[in-house]
């Protein structure tokens, strides 16, 4: 059991990854508190959780002060915070870098840089008078190769992989651990978002096909929990084989 007695924070719960991580996570004693801006669909994961203790929070990753509030809930309720999974995300319109607003470079800055930032400075701040903890980022193989047509989804996706890097080294004598899962594509809200036709020419470059998320779960449980205990600043690779050309 990766997580047993542990308060786990999730956020993007109510989404195709943080659902099936929370549901990975829920293990006898395993604490939940789920944030997204979705609350009908975190209470259908809540649903699928029967026995495990959950908060759900309605919460914008973007706004440090919301995810500060979620921090401090999970303290005041489960009594501390030992995993962080910070991952909320957003995918830009598919489109080349000319054709892309500064709306749309603001979206992706906001939810999937700084969201993590704030979920990384919130946790950080209870676990280091705690003994440490486990912080996981979603990052993503669009941070890591490049990924024509979305330039701010890999942008801050390859910011996400640097920054867990950084606070892996800032944080480790606190015994905080920073590690990120670089997923490739699997079946969600976000993958169906992407036009057919590009999702077709995505579908050839993953050699075990696309797939699902359950099997980018198993991951998040290594890194949350003791097994890993020797791992910090990692970006671990689950993609089906895309990053492997
Ligand atoms: N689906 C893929 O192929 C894929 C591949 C690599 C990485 N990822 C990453 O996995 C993570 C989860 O995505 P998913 O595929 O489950 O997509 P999803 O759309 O099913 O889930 C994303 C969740 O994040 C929530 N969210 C969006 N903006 C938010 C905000 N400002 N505050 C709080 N919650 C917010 C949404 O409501 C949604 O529930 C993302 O970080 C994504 O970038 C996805």
């Amino acid at each position: 059991m990766a997580v047993a007695n542990r308060v786990v924070l999730v956020t993007g719960a109510a989404g195709g990854l943080g659902a099936a991580v929370a549901r990975r996570l829920a293990e006898p004693g395993t604490a939940l508190v789920l944030c997204d801006l979705d609350d009908a669909g975190m209470k259908d994961v809540v649903a699928s959780l029967p026995g495990t203790p959950v908060l759900t929070r309605v919460v914008d990753v973007g706004d440090a002060e919301q995810v500060d509030a979620a921090v401090a809930a999970a303290v005041e309720e489960f009594g501390g915070l030992h995993v962080m999974v910070n991952n909320a995300g957003v995918i830009a319109p598919n489109a080349r870098i000319h054709n892309l607003t500064a709306a749309d470079w603001d979206l992706a800055l906001r939810v999937n840089l700084m969201g993590v930032v704030h979920g990384m400075t919130a946790a950080i701040r209870v676990m280091r008078g705690a003994g440490g903890g486990s912080i996981v980022n979603t990052a993503s193989v669009a941070g890591l190769t490049a990924w024509a047509y979305a330039a701010p989804y890999g942008a801050t996706k390859a910011a996400v992989v640097h920054l867990t890097k950084i606070a892996a080294v800032e944080y480790a004598k606190e015994r905080i651990r920073v590690n990120c899962i670089c997923p490739g594509t699997f079946e969600s809200g976000m993958s169906a978002r992407i036009p057919r036709e590009a999702m077709a020419a995505m579908e050839a470059r993953h050699p075990l096909g696309f797939g699902v998320p359950e099997d980018v779960a198993g991951a998040f449980a290594y890194l949350a929990g003791d097994e890993s205990r020797w791992t910090t600043g990692a970006a671990i690779v689950v993609d089906g084989g895309y990053a492997a050309p």
